[in-house]
C-alpha cells in the first residue's frame, strides 16, 4: 500500500508519517507540503490512499479534491481528509466531492489507525475486484471466440461440403479440357500434314504447267481433292466443332467454381478474424450478410430460401467479424427453429436493411415456429437454451448482445411476427 499525505505544515506531515509507520510498518509513505504537486504525486507513485489536509494556503483541500476526481483518472484510490474544521457544512462538500473518510485534528491515535485500517481494506478489496473484473473481461473475450469458433466448426461439415461441389465439377471440366486438348493437338497434326501434302502437290504442279502434260495435272488435282476430303472425314470423328464450342462452356463453368472457392474463403476469414481489437471501421453491411449466408448455404439450402431486401444504407462503422458473427447466430437459429417444424413446404428467411437519420437497421424474419411468450424475454440470457444437450449451449444470442449492445451501443430486439415465426432486429447508431 502506498500512502501519500499532503499537508502545508512539515511538522503535521512528519507526525502523520511517524503514526503511520508505526502502526503498519511495511507501507510506503510519501509526503508531500504543496498541493499543487498532489496529483503528480498520485501519478508518479501510483498512490492507494490519500490523506489531505483541507485547510491550506493558495490551494486549500478541497480544490485539490476536486482536481483529482475531475481528472476521472483515479477514482478508486482512497480520499481521507484531514481537518480540524469543526464545520459540518466543509465536510459535506467534501463527501459530494468524492472523499471516502475524514480525519480530526488534533490527531487521536486510535481513531487514526482505525480510519486508515478500514481505508487500506476498502482500497485492498478494490483492487482484487479490479483483477477480477480483469479476468472476467478475459474469459469473456476468449468465450467469444470460442463459441465463434464452434460455430463455425459445427457449420465445417457444411461449408466443406460447399466448397467440394466446386471444386468437383473443376476437376472434372479440367480432366475433360485434358482430353480435348489431345484431340485438337491431333487435329492440328492432320492439318499440318495436309498443308505439306499439298504444298509438295503445288511444287510438282509447277512442274508439271511447264511441262503441259494434262493428265498428270488432273492426276495431281484429284489426289489433293481426296487428301482434303480424308482430312475433313478425319476432323469429323474427332469432333472438333464440338470441341471448339464446348471449350468456351468449361472455361466459364470451372471460372465461376473457383471464384465460388473463394468468396466462401474468403467468408471464412472474416469470420475467423479474432474480433479482440475493439476497433470500429467502415464496413458494407450487405457485404457482411452475403458472407454469412455464403456460410450457412449448406445448412439452408434443402429447407430454406433466403430472400434479401437490401436498401443503399451507407458504411457502417463496426467490427466486421463480431458484426458477422452476430448476423450468421441469428440465421443458424431460424433455419435450425424451421428445420424442427419438419415441414413439407420449403420455410423463408427475409433479411432487409435500411437506415434513419440515427441508425442502420437489418432485421431477419423467420416463418419457422416463433418464440414462446413466456421465455421470448430470457432468449438473450447467457446459458438459455431449449435445444437438446449437446446441441446448443444457449450463448449464441447472449454474446450477440454483448456485441451489439456493448461494443457497438446499439440495439438487439426480438418479437414474434403477427402472421409466424420470429424476427431478430438489430440497430447501429450512425
Ligand atoms: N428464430 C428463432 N425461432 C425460435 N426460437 C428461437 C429463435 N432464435 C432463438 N430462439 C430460441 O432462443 C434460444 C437461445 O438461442 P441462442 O442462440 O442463444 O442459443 P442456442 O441456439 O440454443 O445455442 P447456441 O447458439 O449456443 O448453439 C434457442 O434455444 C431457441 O429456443
Ligand atoms: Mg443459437
Amino acid at each position: 500500500m502506498r500512502i501519500l499525505v499532503v499537508d502545508d505544515e512539515k511538522l503535521n506531515l512528519v507526525i502523520a508519517s511517524d503514526l503511520i509507520q508505526k502502526v503498519f510498518n511495511n507501507k510506503e509513505v510519501f509526503l508531500c507540503s504543496n498541493p499543487q504537486d498532489t496529483i503528480n504525486m498520485i501519478r508518479k507513485h501510483s498512490i492507494d490512499i490519500l490523506l489531505l489536509d483541507i485547510v491550506m494556503p493558495v490551494t486549500s483541500g478541497i480544490q485539490v479534491l476536486k482536481d483529482i476526481r475531475q481528472t476521472g483518472l483515479f477514482n478508486d484510490i482512497q480520499i481521507i481528509m484531514l481537518t480540524s474544521l469543526e464545520d459540518e457544512e466543509s465536510f459535506k462538500t467534501c463527501f459530494d466531492l468524492g472523499a471516502d473518510d475524514y480525519i480530526k485534528k488534533p490527531i487521536n491515535l486510535n481513531e487514526f489507525s482505525s480510519r486508515i485500517k478500514a481505508a487500506i481494506k476498502t482500497r485492498e478489496h478494490t483492487l482484487k475486484l479490479k483483477e477480477l473484473n480483469k479476468k472476467l473481461n478475459e474469459t469473456q473475450l476468449y468465450m467469444i471466440q470460442k463459441e465463434k469458433m464452434a460455430s463455425i466448426g459445427e457449420l465445417a461439415a457444411g461449408i466443406a461440403h460447399e466448397i467440394n461441389n466446386p471444386i468437383g465439377y473443376v476437376n472434372s471440366n479440367l480432366e475433360t479440357l485434358t482430353s480435348y486438348m489431345q484431340k485438337i493437338v491431333e487435329a492440328i497434326g492432320l492439318y499440318k500434314e495436309f498443308a505439306e501434302k499439298s504444298s509438295q502437290a503445288e511444287g510438282k504442279l509447277r512442274n508439271v504447267e511447264l511441262d503441259l502434260n494434262e493428265s498428270a495435272l488432273s492426276t495431281l488435282t484429284e489426289n489433293v481433292t481426296e487428301e482434303y476430303r480424308l482430312l475433313k472425314e478425319r476432323i469429323k470423328k474427332i469432333k472438333l466443332d464440338y470441341i471448339l464450342d464446348d471449350l468456351n462452356s468449361l472455361i466459364t463453368d470451372s471460372r465461376e467454381g473457383i471464384e465460388k472457392v473463394i468468396k466462401i474463403v474468403q467468408s471464412l476469414k472474416s469470420f475467423a478474424r479474432t474480433g479482440f481489437e475493439d476497433k470500429l471501421v467502415y464496413n458494407s453491411l450487405e457485404e457482411i450478410i452475403n458472407e454469412a449466408i455464403i456460410i450457412v448455404k449448406n445448412e439452408s439450402k434443402y429447407f430454406v430460401d433466403i430472400e434479401r431486401i437490401f436498401a443503399k444504407v451507407p458504411e457502417i462503422q463496426c467490427n466486421k467479424g463480431q458484426l458477422g458473427q452476430v448476423i450468421l447466430n441469428v440465421l443458424v437459429n431460424a433455419i435450425q427453429a424451421i428445420k424442427t417444424e419438419k415441414r413439407n413446404d420449403r420455410g423463408k428467411i427475409i433479411i432487409e436493411t435500411g437506415y434513419t437519420k440515427k441508425y442502420i437497421y437489418c432485421s431477419i424474419k423467420d416463418d419457422g415456429p416463433g418464440i414462446p411468450e413466456n421465455i421470448i424475454h430470457r432468449v438473450f440470457d447467457p446459458f438459455f437454451t431449449t435445444k437438446e444437450v449437446g446441441e446448443g449451449t444457449g450463448l449464441g444470442l447472449s454474446i450477440s448482445y454483448d456485441i451489439i449492445v456493448k461494443k457497438h451501443k446499439g440495439e438487439l430486439l426480438v418479437k414474434n411476427n403477427i402472421e409466424k415465426g420470429a424476427c431478430f432486429t438489430i440497430k447501429l447508431p450512425i
